[in-house]
């Protein structure tokens, strides 16, 4: 677990204002209302989905960095559902037993995680093989948008907390055992593209059918 980013958790919700506004709030009501059954969260950062998980029996929120979860437990006072925990983990080492929820939710999380690989392979450990992955992640552009988010990775590695802003973030998503059912392509901000899916767990090869 990391030791934390105490300024950008302070700063986090006022950076994201005017994208919420604009685009996230509406995704995040979208996307996690209709979620029923029990949900995971992984880098829930200040709790920003918190107030939109109306229907799930129960929501189990993970975070790694104590500056951001502190924000997402002040959030969690004011939202309305009886079964919302909050859990300090990070995805690369989830502490659920495996096939232990209906879906999985991860927003603008993996350009973030340092180990997406195993990261995306925990959640595919921890959801039921009837679960479903749902995320809402920038990924690299194609082009002369792409060649700029590969020179800019570093310096804005360094400002944004650790974000990878030319990550292929739906190639990783199958590479780790995942089909995608279904993927919207919008638009965060300068040509940037934002993916908006669904995965559902690749069946694993039984031995018969290896045959
Ligand atoms: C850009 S913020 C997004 C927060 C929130 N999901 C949202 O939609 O506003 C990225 C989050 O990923 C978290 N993060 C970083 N490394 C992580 C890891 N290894 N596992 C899970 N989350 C991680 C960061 O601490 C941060 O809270």
């Amino acid at each position: 677990v990391p030791k934390g980013h105490r300024w950008h958790a302070s700063f986090y919700d006022r950076l994201m204002r005017s994208t919420e506004r604009r685009i996230m709030a509406d995704l995040r009501a979208r996307v996690l209302g209709p979620l029923e059954g029990t949900v995971l969260e992984v880098g829930a950062g200040t709790g920003a989905n918190l107030p939109y998980y109306t229907r799930a029996a129960r929501v189990v929120a993970t975070e790694p960095d104590p500056y951001m979860l502190e924000k997402a437990r002040e959030r969690l006072r004011d939202v309305n559902h009886p079964a919302i925990d909050l859990k300090l983990a990070s995805a690369e080492a989830l502490p659920f037993p495996d096939a232990s929820f209906d879906h999985a939710v991860a927003t603008l999380v993996f350009c973030t995680v340092p180990d997406p690989e195993r990261a995306l392979r925990e959640v595919r450990r921890v959801l039921k093989p009837t679960g479903r992955f749902h995320f809402v992640e920038h990924v690299r552009g194609e082009g002369l948008v792409g060649r700029v988010q590969d020179a800019l990775r570093p310096v804005w590695k360094f400002f944004a907390a650790g974000c990878v802003i030319n990550r292929r973030t739906a190639e990783l998503i199958e590479s780790a055992g995942f089909v995608i059912e279904s993927l919207e392509r919008r638009r965060l901000q300068f040509g940037v593209p934002l993916l908006v899916g669904v995965a559902r767990p690749a069946e694993r090869q039984s031995p018969a059918s290896a045959r």
